[in-house]
């Protein structure tokens, strides 16, 4: 099994010592010829693999171009545009024709989460939660427009010597910078704070903003940033469907992936088989550049720091304390005193200073995952007291710039799609500094925490520039969809609140909602059968659960006897199995989305 997982926690010395034993794992996507039917080469072992013309015109793949940009946008709406070239993956079904039930679409979120790395991250485990009916689909994910895999490509610059290594999945790929030492530069002249780190992180943002909205215009000269937006990545997985030879879309996406699910139903609500979102936005709220709704329960999980910490006890927790009110008050304490002295950090693996931001970005980041990282976070909360920061450092630092710039190669490259989808599908916003400090201020009354996400997205997209004036600006509702949505939510969803889940099925009668009863984002935060049971219901047999079911989570916050109990002991072993697979999968996805949410500087 390949586990691309967690790229971003490995180090420059890690990652080297797994290259011979990946080696054989990469597969080159520019060797394979966009067609326009699907015609399947094995890639990554078990998996197959191809390059789908979304359009009837031959696109000319010239790898010298993707260094930087694609020559040939695609436009739904005039074919003489041109064409992008998306790279799909499959885990293929294995079943007779008569029982085979078609494709089953992934996205991972984001927006910038590559399909084709998390599948050949978690197509195994996927099926292990589905079950031994799962042999029934295609399991199939894809890289949307614009947007790059990461990994991969990473071992594969670094291990083939290429002297170009423009090895790119889909195209075109949305890239601002002329080279990946350029955007290290650019990383550590802007890089990603809180907006409430100091009195200039505002105006420092918004003017970054604004350079960077510059440069990714003046830089888009082939003009293809404006098709990366959500409806037409819709289209494409119509497109995805259809070449598969079905009519109706079957997809599971979390996150971001909800927005895109949601709006697929919203343009095709004919077209619906199954959509299951997990972790749902208000893409209402998403296409007015406005997040403030995502963050109306993050407050909350960081509440279950503090509760689970004071239940779990100092053996379990390291950042103990007998109340929570107490532990609160003791991080307060902490945040107080780093924002006067920040911490410096050296390890083999890197160095640099644990800041407010960092801190902040640290509690942010756990909150996704907190049934996995509140042990480790209260780990390194707890040493940073005694002025060691290298735990928090390990669990939040960005990958090294690896770059032999001696030879002049360069580093792994990387996409810039997250802005471009994410400020390019939005009403189009103008804020000056005044005015995006005022909605700022004004989010910061839902949360603490909307110094990251919700204003950094807002100061983003106040310095974009490029939008395609017919793209889908919603409503994201559909009176009557070919077959029921069913949502998914958690009880404390840091970035994307059960508020926003209502929100959304409102918008489309007959979906279903179901809340899984603990703190984290997307129910892929946390293991529970009760879940799953549900959405092999929902697949398989097209059964929805009843309004207002609640799942428990089969888990306690820092394992506080998770393994002890009764219950537990009595799993069967397809059970643990489940749970087993699950793991894989957040580990996996959870880390890329929290990552891309640094991207949105
Ligand atoms: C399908 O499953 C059968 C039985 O497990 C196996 O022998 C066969 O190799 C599989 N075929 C494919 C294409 O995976
Ligand atoms: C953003 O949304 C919030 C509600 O979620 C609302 O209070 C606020 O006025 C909105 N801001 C703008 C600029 O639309
Ligand atoms: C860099 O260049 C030197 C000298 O030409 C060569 O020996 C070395 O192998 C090159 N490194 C890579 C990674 O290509
Ligand atoms: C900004 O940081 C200060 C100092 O840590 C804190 O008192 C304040 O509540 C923060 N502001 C917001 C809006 O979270
Ligand atoms: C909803 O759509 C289905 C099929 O797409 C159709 O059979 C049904 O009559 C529609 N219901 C309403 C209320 O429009
Ligand atoms: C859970 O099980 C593992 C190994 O089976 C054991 O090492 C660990 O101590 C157990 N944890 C608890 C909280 O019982």
């Amino acid at each position: 099994m390949i586990s691309l997982s967690r790229p971003f926690l490995f180090s420059a010395i890690l990652l080297s010592h797994t290259l011979a034993a990946r080696a054989a794992d990469t597969f080159l996507w520019d060797r394979l010829t966009p067609s326009q039917d699907l015609e399947w080469v094995q890639c990554y072992s078990t998996f197959q693999c191809t390059r789908l013309e979304a359009r009837s015109i031959n696109l000319r793949h010239d790898i010298k171009f993707l260094k930087r940009f694609v020559q040939v946008p695609l436009d739904y709406s005039d074919p003489n545009v041109g064409t992008a070239a998306l790279a799909v993956i499959r885990l293929p079904a294995n079943v007779s024709e008569a029982q085979y039930r078609g494709p089953l679409l992934f996205n991972p979120g984001g927006p910038g989460g590559s399909g084709v790395d998390s599948l050949v991250a978690n197509g195994p485990s996927f099926q292990a939660v589905l079950g031994s009916q799962s042999n029934q689909y295609d399991i199939v994910s894809f890289d949307p427009r614009g947007e790059l895999s990461e990994y991969p490509l990473h071992l594969m610059s670094l291990l083939s010597g290429l002297d170009d290594p423009g090895v790119r999945y889909s195209t075109p790929i949305a890239v601002f910078f002329e080279t990946d030492a350029e955007r290290a530069l650019w990383n550590a002249a802007a890089p990603f704070a809180s907006l409430n780190a100091s009195s200039d992180a505002i105006p420092q943002a918004w003017g970054h903003a604004h350079l960077l909205g510059a440069i990714a215009a003046q830089r888009d000269t082939s003009q293809i940033l404006k098709y990366l937006t959500t409806d037409n990545v819709a289209r494409d997985m119509l497109q995805i469907t259809q070449k598969f030879g079905f009519e109706k879309l079957q997809y599971y996406g979390i996150s971001y992936g909800s927005v895109l699910g949601a709006t697929f139903a919203a343009m095709f609500p004919d077209k619906v088989d199954r959509i299951l979102i997990d972790g749902v936005l208000d893409s209402d709220a998403w296409f007015s550049a406005n997040l403030t709704i995502e963050v109306t329960d993050t407050d909350k999980a960081l509440q279950t720091f503090f509760d689970g910490c004071a239940a779990a006890g100092p053996d379990l927790c390291a950042f103990y304390k007998p109340t929570a009110v107490e532990i609160a008050d003791r991080l307060t304490a902490l945040t107080a005193s780093i924002r006067t002295q920040p911490i410096p950090v050296l390890t083999p693996a890197g160095y640099g200073l644990v800041d407010y931001s960092l801190l902040r970005l640290s509690l942010l980041g756990a909150l996704y995952h907190p049934f996995s990282l509140f042990p480790t976070l209260a780990r390194g909360l707890a040493a940073l007291e005694n002025g060691d920061g290298s735990i928090l450092y390990s669990i939040s630092q960005e990958p090294a710039f690896l770059c032999d710039c001696a030879n002049n190669t360069a580093s792994p490259p990387t996409d810039d799609s997250t802005v471009a989808i994410e400020c390019g599908d939005a009403i189009e916003v103008t804020d000056s500094i005044e005015e995006v400090t005022e909605f700022y201020q004004n989010a910061a009354k839902t949360s603490q925490f909307a110094e990251f996400s919700v204003g950094s997205t807002r100061v983003s997209c106040a310095g974009w520039k490029v939008y395609r004036e017919d793209r889908f600006k919603g409503p994201v509702a559909a009176a009557n969809t070919s077959f029921p949505l069913l949502l998914v939510t958690t009880t404390a969803d840091p970035d994307a609140p059960k508020a926003a889940a209502l929100k959304t099925q409102a918008g489309f009668p007959g979906s279903v909602l179901l809340t899984q009863d603990g703190p984290g984002h997307t129910s892929l935060s946390a293991p529970s059968l009760c879940t799953i049971g549900y959405f092999r219901q929902y697949f398989l047999n097209g059964i929805l659960p009843p309004p207002g079911t609640v799942c428990p989570v089969d888990a306690t916050l820092f394992g506080a006897s998770a393994n002890s109990t009764s219950k537990r002991a009595a799993l069967s072993a397809d059970e643990e199995e489940v749970l087993a697979a699950l793991k894989v999968i957040s580990d996996s996805v959870l880390p890329v989305i929290t990552r891309k949410m640094r991207r949105r500087n």
